[in-house]
């Protein structure tokens, strides 16, 4: 239904003004705006429903690592595992994470070391082979304030962690100066679909 344009009451200097209302349509519109408004901010802001863009990102992460855990199967803490895993990127990421959210606040985010050594030179106090990583993370070092992580992380978990330090060494980063001896590089990794080699 249309309206006939009415010419309002008023006049200033001349200036007179039509009755032109928005149209019906046009209010519903608003005040569903302004009723949804209501429910979008108690919704977002109070309610314990709601999840934020890092809630979305860590959930679909978990589902994601979940699903490549179910294809990985349960590691075995040895040297062919552990290159093959530093061999993929994914994997790496992951070994990543789990070194930024529990070890960085000692050994720096870099590995570079802070109150834990650096990680990313040749030399090692408690390590000479590339397993000793993965006993070393899952042991601790009691009397030196290195936390034993055995009961902390999976397995599958300290294995990632632990390739994805051995991996630090490939990238060494200024910090802490070089502490305990120095050792041999990890060795040549074996080749794709080879066979293991000893050590
Ligand atoms: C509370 C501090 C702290 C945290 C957290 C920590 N570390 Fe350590 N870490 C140390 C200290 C201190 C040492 C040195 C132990 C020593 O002197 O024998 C060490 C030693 C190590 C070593 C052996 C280094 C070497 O030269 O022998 C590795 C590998 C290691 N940490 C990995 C990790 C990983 C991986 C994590 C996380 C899962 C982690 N650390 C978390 C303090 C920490």
């Amino acid at each position: 239904m249309r309206h006939e344009p009415r010419v309002l009451d008023h006049e200033y200097d001349g200036i007179t003004e039509y009755d032109n209302p928005t149209p019906g349509w046009w209010h519903m519109l608003f005040i569903a705006t302004v009723v949804f408004s209501a429910f979008y901010a108690v919704f977002w802001h109070a309610s314990e429903l709601a999840w934020t863009p890092y809630d979305a990102l860590a959930s679909d992460k978990k589902d994601y690592y979940g699903r490549l855990f179910a294809v990985l199967g349960t590691l075995s803490p040895d040297e062919p595992t552990m290159f093959r895993m530093m061999a993929d990127e994914r994997w790496m990421n992951f070994g990543g994470s789990v070194f930024a959210a529990n070890c960085a606040v000692c050994h720096g985010s870099t590995g570079s070391g802070i109150t834990g050594p650096n990680l990313t030179d040749d030399s090692w106090i408690n390590v000479e082979k590339m397993t000793d990583i993965f006993r070393v993370i899952t042991e601790g070092v009691g009397a030196k304030g290195m936390p034993a992580w055995g009961n902390r992380l999976t397995e599958n978990e300290r294995i990632l962690v632990a390739s994805f330090v051995a991996n630090m060494r490939s990238h060494p980063q200024p910090g802490k100066p070089p502490e305990g001896k120095p050792i041999p590089p990890w060795g040549p990794a074996p080749a794709p679909g080879g066979a293991p080699h000893g050590g």
